[in-house]
């Protein structure tokens, strides 16, 4: 079955992206993923200087299910890439070489200077990559120089940087935002005005994973100390899902959404396309279970269109938005549908009669 979706002009074999991060670190990983069946990458963040950038260990912690012992949270305080731009120019040469057809994103981040902007994206233009994503929204360590998540919570950062990168870049820039904000479709309608043609949402949660109750450190514990990091995987879905669904319904109707945020199997990442992204990215969903996940997703995916009667992933884009409503609307709605209703309780009597757990059971919808 054909998966491809045509992107901001740009043709995806199918719409599962590794997300930037330890999935897309370097060309060999970033190939076995190709080979193993994903449409596209983006790969790790880079700057054009790499010696500023030093890694801590450890830099993970993990939220488990109290029953089932299985990830459900997960936070980091990994930097960006740590590696030479250099280096990193000639990996995008070669990737692009070797594999034409699949799509390369570089993920770029510099400081607050027009001149390093234009610069890292002149450079990173010339390899050949199909796409830009800006980092705007990485909470934590690059926030200390003023990168990051500290661009993407400022709408006029956020307008005026895309509107240097746009200005020399002749290929498709999303912007990357944060989650750790009010109202994500500010900074993201700016970087609109700054002639982005994406928006991929979202990055990490700002979070503390847990608190050691033998030696009192909050955790992950480097030299004892920490600082708060980014949380990602399962726990983060329904956050993202509501943000992406916000950013659909407010951003010009030919802005692309790439969805990211706990995608783990054809399921979630079918939520994301309802909810309006055309592509979806996966980071930690890869690092716990490996690229092979890939083959789940395309056939769950396959099977949800055949199923539906879907004839292209296009068409699966968004269809669930129309279902939003206001609270006023849906009182109105439940109303008018009661009415027909003889004998109707009252809601006194409702939870009175019934244990309170099932009464919450039989309000909830799934
Ligand atoms: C260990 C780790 C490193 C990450 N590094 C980057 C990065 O370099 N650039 C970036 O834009 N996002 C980075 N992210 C964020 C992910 O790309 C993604 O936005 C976020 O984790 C939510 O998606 P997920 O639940 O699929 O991981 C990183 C996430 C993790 C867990």
């Amino acid at each position: 079955m054909d998966l491809s979706i045509v992107v901001n002009g740009m043709t995806f074999p199918n719409p599962f992206l590794l997300g930037s991060g330890p999935p897309g670190t370097n060309a060999r990983v970033i190939a076995k993923s190709y080979d193993a069946g994903w449409g596209g990458a983006v790969a790790k963040t880079i700057s054009l200087e790499s010696a500023k950038v030093v890694n801590v260990v450890p830099r993970y912690g993990k939220l488990r299910s109290k029953t089932s012992g299985e990830v459900i949270g997960f936070e980091n305080i990994e930097l960006i890439s740590d590696r030479p731009i250099d280096v990193w120019l000639e990996e995008f040469r070669q990737i692009k070489k070797d594999y034409p057809k699949h799509i390369l994103i570089a993920s770029i981040m510099e400081e607050y200077e027009k001149g390093r902007w234009q610069e890292l994206t002149r450079m990173v233009q010339d390899t050949g990559v199909d796409a830009f994503e800006l980092n705007f929204s990485c909470p934590h360590g690059m926030t200390e120089r003023k990168m990051g998540s500290e661009m993407g919570e400022h709408p006029d950062l956020c307008e005026q940087v895309t509107s240097w990168v746009t200005e020399v870049s002749n290929i498709p820039v999303w912007a990357k935002m944060t989650p750790n904000i009010t109202n994500i479709k500010e900074p993201s309608l700016a970087a609109v005005r700054g002639g982005a043609a994406g928006i991929s949402a979202i990055n990490t949660i700002l979070s503390v994973i847990g608190v050691d109750l033998n030696t009192l450190r909050p955790m992950p514990t480097v030299e004892g100390h920490t600082v708060p990091g980014g949380y990602s995987s399962q726990a983060v879905r329904p956050i993202a899902l509501r943000m992406v669904s916000q950013l659909a319904l407010g951003l010009p109707q030919d802005v692309s959404i790439s969805g990211i945020g706990g995608i783990e199997n054809s399921h979630d990442a079918i939520e994301f396309l309802l909810l309006g992204s055309s592509t979806v990215q996966i980071c930690t969903g890869v690092m716990l279970h490996g690229v092979k996940m890939v083959d789940e997703l395309k056939e769950g995916l396959e099977k949800f269109m055949t199923d539906k009667g879907f004839n292209s992933v296009q068409e699966i884009v968004g269809k669930s938005l129309g279902y939003f409503s206001t609270h006023m609307e849906l009182v109105q709605k439940m109303k008018a549908a009661k009415r027909s209703k003889a004998g109707e309780a009252s809601r006194d009597n409702e939870w009175g009669q019934k244990d309170i757990t099932e009464k919450t059971a039989e309000l909830t919808s799934n």
